[in-house]
Parts: C-alpha cells; sequence; structure tokens
C-alpha cells in the first residue's frame, strides 16, 4: 500500500469506530454536532501515529482504534473551542461550517466538553486493554497532555502572545508549540508503546521532532496555503498578531527548521529499521502536507 492509501485506510477504520462508539441521535441531543464534529473528515494523523505505534509495539488493531478514536476526539473538542468568536473565531473547519455556526455558541463549547469526556469514557473501558494499570495510565498521560500543562496551557500562551507587549523569542515559541500542537502528537506517538505497556521514550523523541514540524507547516499553510484544499481560512495568524515560527524567522528558515526536524526524527527511528518505514513516511508527509 502507498503512503496515501494507508493514510485512507486508517482514516477509515477510525471512521467506524467512532461511528460505533458515539452516542446516537437518539441517546443524545448532542449526538448529532457531536457527530458532525469529531466524523467531519480531517487527517486523522494522530490516529495514524496511534496505529502505528501499537503495530511497532505489537499490540492488537481492535484496542488501538479505540485509543485512536479517543485521540481523534480530543482533538476535534480542541477545534470546536479553538474555532469559537472568544479564541480565532473561524466560520470554517474542514471545509464545511464549524459548529458554532451550524449551532450555536452553547452547543459548540458543550460539543467541546462531551467529545472530551468520550475520549476518556473509552480509554478506561476494559475493552482498550486487560490491564487497569496500563488504561489508568492512558487517562492519565492523556488528561496531563491534553490539560492546563499541555495543549490548553499551548491555547493560552498563544492566545496571550496576540496582545504581549513584545514579540515571542525562539524559545518561547518552542515551548508554546510543544504545549499547543506538540502534546497530543506526542501522547498519539507513545500510546502504542504505552498499550503494550512498554517504555515510550523513542517514540516521545521522534514525536517530538515530528510535533514541532507539524505545526510550523500548519504557520507557513496560513501564509501560503490554498484556502480550498485546508478546508479553513488561512493569512489569519499574521493579522491576528500570532507568533508563529514564520513571523519570527520567515518563510524560507521555518521551513528549512520544519525540514530538518524531519530528518531528526526519522533518525531517531534508525534502531526499529525498516519496520519504521510508515512513521518515517508520515514525518515527510507532515512538511509536505498542503492540507
Ligand atoms: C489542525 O490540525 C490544528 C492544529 C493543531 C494545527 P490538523 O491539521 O491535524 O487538522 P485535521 O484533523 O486534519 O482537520
Ligand atoms: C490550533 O492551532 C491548535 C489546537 C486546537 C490545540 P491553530 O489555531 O493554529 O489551528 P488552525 O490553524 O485553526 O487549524
Ligand atoms: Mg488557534
Ligand atoms: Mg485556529
Ligand atoms: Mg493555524
Amino acid at each position: 500500500m502507498s503512503f496515501p492509501e494507508q493514510l485512507a485506510a486508517c482514516a477509515s477504520q477510525v471512521q467506524s469506530t467512532l461511528d460505533a462508539l458515539l452516542p446516537t441521535v437518539a441517546q443524545s441531543r448532542v449526538a448529532e454536532p457531536m457527530r458532525y464534529a469529531v466524523m467531519n473528515g480531517g487527517k486523522r494523523l494522530r490516529a495514524f501515529l496511534v496505529l502505528e505505534s501499537a503495530r511497532l509495539y505489537g499490540v492488537e488493531q481492535t484496542a488501538a482504534l479505540r485509543v485512536a478514536a479517543a485521540i481523534e476526539s480530543i482533538h476535534a473538542y480542541s477545534l470546536v473551542h479553538d474555532d469559537l468568536p472568544c479564541m480565532d473565531d473561524d466560520d470554517l473547519r474542514r471545509g464545511k461550517p464549524t459548529v458554532h455556526i451550524k449551532w450555536d455558541y452553547a452547543t459548540a463549547v458543550l460539543v467541546g466538553d462531551a467529545l472530551q469526556s468520550f475520549a476518556f469514557e473509552v480509554l478506561a473501558q476494559p475493552e482498550t486493554s486487560a490491564n487497569a494499570d496500563i488504561r489508568c495510565n492512558l487517562v492519565a498521560t492523556l488528561a496531563h497532555a491534553a490539560g492546563g500543562c499541555g495543549m490548553v496551557l499551548g491555547q493560552a500562551q498563544d492566545i496571550a502572545a496576540e496582545t504581549a507587549a513584545r514579540g515571542l523569542t525562539l524559545t518561547e515559541i518552542t515551548e508554546l508549540q510543544a504545549n499547543k500542537t506538540g502534546a497530543l502528537i506526542r501522547w498519539s506517538a507513545q500510546a502504542g508503546a504505552m498499550l503494550a505497556g512498554q517504555d515510550t521514550t523513542l517514540m516521545r523523541d521522534y514525536a517530538t521532532a515530528i510535533g514541532l514540524a507539524f505545526q510550523i507547516q500548519d504557520d507557513v499553510l496560513d501564509i501560503e496555503g490554498d484556502a480550498a484544499a485546508a478546508g479553513k481560512r488561512l493569512q489569519k495568524d499574521a493579522d491576528a498578531g500570532k507568533a508563529t515560527f514564520v513571523s519570527l524567522l520567515g518563510l524560507d528558515a521555518a521551513k528549512k527548521r520544519a525540514n530538518s526536524l524531519v530528518t531528526e526524527a526519522c533518525d531517531v527511528l534508525a534502531p526499529l529499521g525498516e519496520r519504521a518505514e510508515p512513521l518515517r513516511q508520515v514525518a515527510r508527509f507532515i512538511v509536505a502536507r498542503k492540507m
């Protein structure tokens, strides 16, 4: 299978898993917007990282798919809230109206809340792992990665930077991005090792590099991407005064930095040999992508 075919296969499996696990419209009045937010496309990169790391560590796919569904739900929640008027104020996501545009603000807040709870519910269920210590570790580490010392902190740093008296330094931007986008990407790549009860250091180092490369490419696309391909409004970061690698280094140096991070990530995978090829491919895709 080519890499795009592998990514598409992952997306379709995650879609079926989400469909089976999410509340139905008969069960909840927020089921429809929840499904809209998380099942409405997306590249499923975080899910791909979960599935590939699980495969490398010998974890069976049914369990890995549940974990993939959980991280995509957390990611979707973060996007629903990121798009709210009090944050980035966006009306388009994945080529469709954002949840607060299609429904209303209250629904968007509640859908984000519900998707977050749903993710932890799935992780905590015995079908995710027969080993309660492993389940507990997945829950605790994801709570940390998504919370006030992880993704939420990064979002707060991002918002604060818009109105800061001085621009951020390279070190500060690196830290912001490592929280905002890096935390969930690092967790995704480590999840397979966690499911296997193995050490996660190698996966963490790999994902630290690709996580930063990922956000640099997001910032590059904000400047020179195609809105139709990206499925979201672009050229908003500069207007909002967002601190990005591009705003600090310029486009060329930012792209160089992203590419050298991909090399770094591939070097980390060396001990795993050929088996880690899909993880090298996803690293290259992250900086080559147009969406
Ligand atoms: C977009 O993430 C938000 C960022 C963290 C920069 P993705 O580019 O992975 O979004 P989807 O899931 O493919 O829509
Ligand atoms: C969003 O970052 C990151 C999270 C939701 C945690 P951005 O604000 O840069 O993402 P886009 O550009 O709206 O997708
Ligand atoms: Mg944002
Ligand atoms: Mg945004
Ligand atoms: Mg962005």
